[in-house]
């Protein structure tokens, strides 16, 4: 049984936690692999409204096992509020694993993730300021803090607090901060933290327990690629690698047990916090996306940047994932628009780009070239299956296909789960990414995978 892969395609909020949740119904267990509480899936389900920021929304049924993998950074208070509003809602979290090798946001991460970003000024990053950088940044000095480390609490609590203590001074001394209210704080960590134990798992060796019985297994990234640390657009990323590639770290299998990896990405563009965009919409246009759209922060409420869609990131996207499948979220937000623009290509000085550069100080400069189709001016938030959607849409997919050449999963028209054109888990993508290496692209067609 196949190990799939859900990836951000773009700068993350693209709708992978619709996407999971989909799928995650047919899943037997369901992987977070990396990220922290900086993500922010919205799930509308016949439960309600949830914005779910560290549980797999997989957490939903109760016949999936829902992990946080090592590759999560967790802020044990928001964890343990997520828990408790998951609980008093109805939704059991006794399926909840955590693995003991997730690394601890403490409050000296979220400080210094502030203090830094003051210091940046204009050159901010504009992180969501949980404490992400920092966090994992500890994880690579080899001084963080694992879940595992709570089931000794007297030697957690002397851990915490003489790193607290290093890093106190630090930023006393150098960063001139108040650093009093830290070792309160901290104790209310501890508590969190210390509260989780029961959820504390070897979930790698439940994973590999659950790959030998052949159980459907959903890797959810957070974030998305252009936002990779290493493959994004450097400095303005996040500290983790949401690529699927990581997936097999984060989760602790090898690469070789990953069968399927879906990209996701939005009708359009959206990116929250600096760095470059170059299909972004400072006008009206761009108003419009994001008030239909509704495009503000799941975690930080802040308002997005909005864009058309940008077929040179989707490319790069498909490459660096090795994408087999595409998921196409929000397509219905684009309902009202009389033609839409989709940029294939960059100018630089003249010269045209297909491929994303790789140099950060040309991707700053470049212009997005458009090409521009008809829109569809009809409400298709009710449609359920291709043939039903207006034949603008149906050739505004295409045309994504033909010039990224991956097949189209899933497609999204709206934001409760049955808003979407079904596609049985995981039965496509075999011709995707492999099919163009061999030249056996799609050619432009969008096939309904239910079939
Ligand atoms: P950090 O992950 O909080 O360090 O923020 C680094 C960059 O990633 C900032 O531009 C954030 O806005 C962005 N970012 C982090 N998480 C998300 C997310 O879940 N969706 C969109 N952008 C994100």
């Amino acid at each position: 049984m196949p190990v799939l892969v859900v990836v951000g395609a773009q700068w993350g909020d693209e709708g992978k936690g619709k996407v999971t949740d989909l799928l995650g119904e047919q899943a037997e267990m369901v992987v977070r692999y990396q990220g922290g509480n900086n993500a922010g899936h919205t799930v509308e389900n016949e439960y309600g409204k949830f914005a779910l920021h560290l549980v797999p929304s997989g957490i939903f049924n109760p016949r999936v096992v829902a992990v946080i993998g090592n590759g999560v950074v967790i802020d044990p208070t928001a964890l343990r509020a997520e828990i408790d509003e998951l609980e008093s809602r109805g939704i059991s979290t006794a399926n909840l694993k955590v693995s003991g090798k997730a690394h601890l946001i403490m409050p000296y991460h979220i400080m210094l993730d502030h203090v830094q970003e003051a210091r940046l000024g204009k050159g901010k990053i504009g992180t969501t300021g949980r404490g992400i950088g920092p966090a994992y940044a500890d994880k690579a000095a080899r001084q963080g803090l694992r879940m595992e480390d709570v089931v000794d609490p007297a030697g957690f609590r002397e851990l915490v607090m003489s790193t607290m203590k290093a890093k106190a001074e630090v930023m006393s001394r150098t960063y001139d901060q108040d650093v009093s209210s830290l070792e309160a704080e901290c104790e209310r960590y501890i508590e969190a933290a210390e509260s989780l134990r029961a959820h504390v798992d070897d979930t790698a060796l439940m994973l590999w327990k659950a790959l030998r019985e052949d159980k459907a297994v959903l890797l959810e990234g957070a974030q998305g690629t252009m936002l990779d640390l290493d493959h994004g657009t450097y400095p303005y990323v996040t500290s983790s690698n949401p690529v699927a590639g990581y997936a097999s770290v984060g989760a602790g299998i090898g690469p070789m047990e990953l069968n399927e990896v879906w990209g996701v990405t939005k009708a359009y563009t959206t990116r929250v916090g600096e760095g470059p965009f170059p299909t972004e919409l400072t006008e009206e246009t761009g108003e419009k996306i994001r008030k239909v759209g509704n495009e503000f922060g799941t975690t930080t409420g802040r308002p997005r940047r909005c864009g058309w869609l940008d077929l040179v990131a989707l490319r790069y996207a498909v490459r660096v994932n090795g994408m087999t499948g595409l998921c196409v979220t929000k397509l219905d937000v684009l309902n009202d628009m009389e033609t839409i623009k989709v940029c294939n290509a960059y100018r630089y000085r003249g010269e045209l780009l297909e491929e994303l550069p790789p140099a950060r100080s040309v991707l700053a400069q470049v212009e997005p070239v458009y090409e521009e189709v008809p829109g569809w001016k009809s409400d298709i938030s009710g449609v359920t299956s291709i043939q039903d959607l207006p034949q603008e849409a149906i050739d505004y997919l295409n045309f994504i296909i033909a010039n990224v050449r991956v097949p189209i999963s899933l497609i999204s028209v709206g934001p409760k789960r049955e808003q979407h054109i079904k596609v049985p888990y995981p039965n496509v993508g075999r011709q995707g990414a492999r099919g163009q290496q061999e030249g056996q692209g799609h050619g432009g067609q969008t096939h309904d995978h239910g079939h």
